[in-house]
């Protein structure tokens, strides 16, 4: 058993050594792999179909099984030719500082379990709040996803609500609570669903906000809001990216004191981009908000932010403070959901030190501006187009339902791009977002001669969608 440890040991620096070398051949590769994996990277996976080891084997032969069979099983979603889901790329200085954090191998919950990461990761939440202008006294969770932040913030919500008829849930818990209201879009995103319906609220009790043809709220069609109100309005719709009307739904919210969550995953970026911020006005009247780093601000997973206006609020919902482990009222494991933690603050700090302001902004821009570019080929090119692009995201069909799901499986089976199919009206859609800070120009030509070349196929041969049900 010693012996082991020992080998170990004296193997780990060229282990990780080698793990670099793979690492960077994988990224250097990346140019050039199918974008989705092909039919035998895919069955190869296989071999990782072992029975769990008697005595454990090779590091060495572990990280080459890892790679040689792995990475080809891997989506180039770090690439630039990725257009689906609204999946960011990973910049480069934040893979190098969560390389550092796997060396250092922080538990990050408090300042007592890592200084450098307490530090690093509060001034990360100021620049948060700079970025995105929202209140600079809120509090900020780090957490996984826009999904367990959005959990954070409803939370608190919650909490905040039943103290105002001075119900003490931590104490009373729910059962005969007063009764809280949850308003949220027709187009509210399933993980702000899914937040609510497990902390219990339930789905047949949510009340839907009726929406326009983008998705955005219809103010005027705003269900009554009162002080026991969650109104759950988002930036940046899945499909479309429109933004709810914030300024008339705030005045509605503010005048009603109902408590406003924000679900901006990827679209509260546009806060950042002077071309873009206009959509967004209103939104700092909010009391909650979410968002990810690893999506549009193309820090690596797993990276989000959960802002509460009230920071004690927050604190006071998600304390975990035990004995033995007591800290500040601002440590991490005191404002999200993780106790024992990464510094997941990290890699946004490494990215806004590096991009500031304004390479931020122009990552934006260019994307959106990039998405104009698509729309207004695939219009050119006999592509309907279902909404114009509000930010990032082009939503598209092409002749029947059929031959739009047709298209969409033959691209991707080409391996050189990849977007995906949504539902919109009722009807598949194609729905391509532009979310890698890699993807250029070149790569977006790409993708429209790809999409031109398959639908002309698709035309040519008369495609027969009989066997499919009709739209
Ligand atoms: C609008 C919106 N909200 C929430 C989410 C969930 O984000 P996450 O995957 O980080 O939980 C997404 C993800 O696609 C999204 O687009």
């Amino acid at each position: 058993m010693n012996r082991k440890k020992t080998q170990f040991c004296s193997m780990d620096t060229d282990l990780l050594l080698d793990a670099d070398r793979r690492a960077n051949r994988y990224l250097a590769e990346i140019a050039d792999m199918d974008v989705f994996p092909n039919e035998f990277a895919r069955s190869s996976l296989s071999r990782f179909d072992e029975n769990l080891p008697e005595n454990g084997f090779d590091t060495s032969e572990t990280l080459s099984l890892l790679d040689d069979v792995g990475s080809p099983g891997t989506v180039a979603s770090n690439g630039s030719r990725y257009f689906g889901f609204v999946i960011g790329a990973t910049i480069p200085v934040a893979a190098a500082a969560q390389r550092m954090m796997l060396a250092w191998d922080q538990c990050a919950s408090s300042y007592t379990n890592s200084p450098t990461a307490d530090v690093i990761e509060k001034i990360a939440a100021r620049w948060i709040l700079d970025i995105l202008d929202l209140p600079h006294s809120s509090g900020v969770a780090f957490g996984t996803s826009a999904t367990s932040s959005t959990l954070v913030c409803l939370a608190t919500a919650r909490r905040t609500l039943l103290l105002r008829k001075n119900w003490n849930q931590d104490v009373r818990g729910l059962r005969g609570a007063p009764e809280i209201r949850v308003v949220i879009s027709e187009k509210v995103h399933v993980t702000v669903l899914k937040a609510l319906r497990v902390l219990g609220f339930g789905e047949q009790n949510l009340i839907l906000a009726p929406v326009d043809e983008k998705g955005s709220i219809i103010p005027s069609k705003l269900p009554q809001l009162d002080e026991m109100t969650i109104l759950c309005l988002q930036a940046g719709e899945v499909n479309t990216g429109s933004f709810d009307p914030y300024l008339p739904l705030m005045t509605a919210a503010k005048a009603a004191k109902a408590w406003v969550h924000i679900d901006g995953a990827f679209g509260l970026w546009a806060r950042a981009a002077p071309k873009k911020r206009h959509l967004t006005d209103g939104v700092e009247m909010a009391d909650s908000w979410t968002t990810d780093g690893h999506k549009w601000l193309n820090t690596p997973y797993d990276g989000a932010v959960g802002v509460c206006r009230d920071r004690h609020a927050m604190a006071a919902t998600m304390n975990s403070d035990a004995d033995y482990s007591s800290a500040s009222a601002d440590s991490q494991k005191n404002l999200g959901i993780e106790f024992s933690r990464s510094a997941r603050g990290i890699p946004f700090w490494a990215v806004l030190r590096t991009l500031g302001r304004t390479g931020v902004a122009a990552i934006i821009e260019r994307h959106c501006a990039l998405a104009e570019y698509v729309a207004d080929a695939l219009v050119e090119a006999g592509f309907n187009l279902l909404t114009r692009p509000v930010l990032n995201q082009v939503l598209f069909s092409f002749g029947s339902s059929a031959e739009t799901a047709q298209i969409q499986s033959l691209v991707a089976a080409k391996g050189k791009v990849w977007f995906g199919m949504t539902v919109w009206n009722e009807a598949p859609a194609m729905r391509v977002s532009i979310s890698s800070w890699r993807t250029d120009t070149h790569d977006v030509d790409l993708l429209i001669s790809e999409l031109k070349a398959v639908a002309h196929v698709v035309r040519s041969a008369g495609y027969d969608d009989s066997w499919k049900p009709k739209d």
